[in-house]
């Protein structure tokens, strides 16, 4: 079985990730997706970029441990990846035990067979980047990568013999093209660095605790970027006697990184494997970036332009396909692209809401209106003809794009025949047919090419969403977890069920939507104020007429979860009766989540709909509080339905 072992770079914990950090690691699940439905054996793997100075110093500032500081934020990426339903097989983490050991095992050879020795090294660091320039390399003083302040450092270190493999890198380059792309890549690489010949590479700290230490001198731990690369290996067990997994998946078929990092990836890295004498991965790609106001996205430059950035709230109002679909269409591959909220709505709009929601939600609407189940294809006319050609043609063209690793392009073709199969509608005009009893058969043949149009895309958009596809196919009643071997025109049977789907992505109206993501940044900006101390004051009396405009009825909270970035706030899904409510409660600090799933609790039901801390919350649940801190929810003292009213 062909094998393909797929990685992303591993994350530093910084918890600012943004939008264009799921750039990567989109792009890895998707092609990763995508190759696991070849039939290929697959290995994906992501992970943690645990130490270094960056952490050190963090946890200090903090008066906490380096585990202390790391884990909760590990936590809260793996969270954002399970929000995008990134389907790793392994998260490694550089504070793994066995990636410690296999760091150690690789220092150890490497200094036993000479190609790390020790020395004095002096030299300007940059912390955020955790790298290390010379003089000539600074930019008016300063890190050339991102601007920011270098410091001189001066220490006793192992240095790694870089500078003997510089002739061997660049026969790389030449002998083999496909190992470093896009191609202006290699010129970057080749001018920036390999033309003025390579230096001998620092790759031990004294200075820096926080670190794996090395085994012949302790004093010394490893150089961080040194450290991070080991994952690839250490990873599938590289050096222990367990390495059945190494054996099998390395080398790596892509190692896909932003472009910032190329330099580490296309040059430090097949160096080590040269001289460890393992075999070098097959591709780097460097990436381009996600812009935002002609700079590269990131949290501390996050101007004043009100764009949602955090991935977490961008899952949480469009959904997961819609974040993953926006990044793996719009930034053309190996480019940068400017992210503004308007073409990411115009982009759900256009392709997801309109394109094939649409078709989608059309083509099962006529069916379930003229037909029991899916009628039989009779004889065909030439536009039909046209129709299964397209979509025959459709599989060869996306794998065709893919194994270019272009994703946009990939889309491209499957929203091509969305779009064909929209106009078909247009032209075939099923809704006159339809009117017409002599017309049956052709009605019937019509929905029939509409239906396969939806079941192949959805097969083949599989890869790139994963929510939507499988709603699709089993509106079809067909299996969801096909292979691409379906995709192709003719596998539905006639009599099939159909279900009508509703319309799959909403429709936002941008400005209004963009204006109210403003105002929600706007007040997460803003200082949260203190809530006022309850305290029993006199109010005016009011009369029943008064009390009445309140509506208070029984819930059952069948969901509930903390709010993130909040210490106070649960989010509850709360049934009322018929009814589905998102209430948010500021008790997280009396009752647990657990607790509350099941709770039948009193509602204000016609409270006016708010957002705190970015969540909706339509309606408010009652507590008793005494003033000493202790509060309780009130519920019926005996079992109601919910959805009872309260008088
Ligand atoms: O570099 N647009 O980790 P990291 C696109 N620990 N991609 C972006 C981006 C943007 N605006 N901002 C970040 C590291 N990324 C090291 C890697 S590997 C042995 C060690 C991407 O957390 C970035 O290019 O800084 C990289 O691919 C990923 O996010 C993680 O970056
Ligand atoms: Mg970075």
């Amino acid at each position: 079985m062909k094998k393909f072992y797929i990685t992303t770079p591993i994350y530093y914990p910084s918890g600012n990730w943004h939008i264009g950090h799921c750039y990567t690691t989109v792009i890895c699940d998707a092609l990763a997706r995508f190759h696991k439905l070849m039939g290929e054996d697959v290995y994906f793997l992501t992970g943690t970029d645990e130490h270094g100075q960056k952490v050190e110093k963090e946890a200090t500032k903090r008066g906490v441990t380096p585990r202390g500081f790391i884990d909760p934020l590990v936590g809260r990426l793996q969270d954002m990846w399970r929000l995008l339903d990134i389907g790793y097989d392994r998260f490694i983490r550089t504070t793994d035990e066995d990636h410690i050991r296999c760091v150690q095992k690789v220092y150890q050879k490497l200094y036993d067979s000479g190609d790390i020795y020790k020395a004095e090294y002096e030299g300007y660091y940059c912390t955020p980047c955790e790298a290390f320039w010379t003089e000539a390399q600074l930019k008016n003083g300063k890190c050339p990568d991102c601007g920011r302040d270098v410091s001189l450092q001066k220490e006793e270190s192992y240095f790694f013999r870089l500078s003997k493999y510089a002739p061997r890198i660049l026969k790389l380059y030449e002998d083999n093209p496909a190992f470093l792309q896009p191609k202006s890549r290699v010129n970057e690489m080749v001018n920036n660095f390999l033309k003025a010949g390579l230096n001998d590479f620092s790759v031990s700290r004294t200075t820096v605790k926080w670190g794996v230490p090395l085994p012949f001198d302790e004093k010394h731990t490893a150089y961080v970027w040194i450290d991070a690369l080991l994952n690839y290996i250490s990873a599938l067990g590289y050096g222990t006697d367990g390495d059945e997994r190494y054996k099998k998946y390395w080398p790596a078929d892509l190692h896909l990184v932003g472009k910032e990092i190329v330099r580490f990836h296309a040059i430090v890295w097949p160096a080590i494997l040269m001289a460890l004498g393992e075999p070098l991965p097959k591709q780097i790609y460097g990436h381009g970036w996600l812009l935002i106001g002609g700079e590269k996205l990131s949290k501390s430059k996050e101007n004043a332009r009100p764009e949602l950035t955090d991935p977490y709230e961008l899952v949480k109002r469009y959904g997961a396909d819609a974040v993953r679909y926006y990044l793996l269409r719009e930034i053309p591959f190996g480019s940068d692209g400017e992210y503004t909220g308007e073409r990411f709505l115009g982009r759900i709009n256009a392709d997801l809401a309109n394109d094939l929601g649409n078709l989608v939600s059309r083509t099962t609407a006529m069916i379930t209106q003229n037909f029991d189940s899916l009628p039989a294809c009779g004889e065909i006319e030439p536009l039909d003809r046209e129709i299964e050609e397209m979509t025959d043609a459709l599989f060869p063209r996306v794998k065709d794009a893919m194994d270019r690793l272009n994703a946009p392009e990939a889309l491209e073709h499957i929203f091509a025949l969305v779009g064909r199969a929209n106009k078909y509608i247009d032209e075939t005009q099923p809704w006159l047919l339809a009117k017409d009893p002599g017309k049956k058969e052709r009605l019937g043949t019509v929905l029939y090419h509409l239906a396969e149009v939806c079941r192949v895309s959805a097969i083949l958009l599989k890869p790139f969403l994963t929510k939507a596809p499988a709603f699709i196919l089993e509106s079809f009643s067909y299996p969801a977890d096909v292979g691409f071997g379906e995709a192709k025109f003719g596998s539905l049977r006639a009599g099939a069920q159909v279900r009508k789907l509703p319309p799959l992505f909403p429709r936002y109206d941008i400005r209004k939507e963009l204006s109210e993501v403003e105002k929600l940044l706007a007040s997460a900006k803003a200082e949260p104020s203190k809530p006022p101390k309850a305290e029993i004051s006199e109010k005016a009396e009011i009369s029943i007429d008064d009390f009445s405009k309140i509506e208070l009825k029984v819930g059952e909270v069948i969901a509930c979860e903390k709010v993130q970035k909040s210490e106070k706030l649960l989010h509850e899904t709360v049934r009322v009766g018929e009814e589905v409510r998102s209430v948010v409660s500021g008790i997280a600090k009396y009752y647990t989540p657990e607790e509350m799933v099941g709770k039948r609790v009193v509602l204000v039901t016609n409270l006016k709909p708010v957002k705190l801390c970015g969540v909706l919350s339509e309606g408010m649940i009652l507590c008793a509080e005494d003033g000493e801190g202790n509060l309780s929810l009130l519920s019926p003292e005996k079992a109601v339905e919910s959805g009872a009213k309260i008088r």
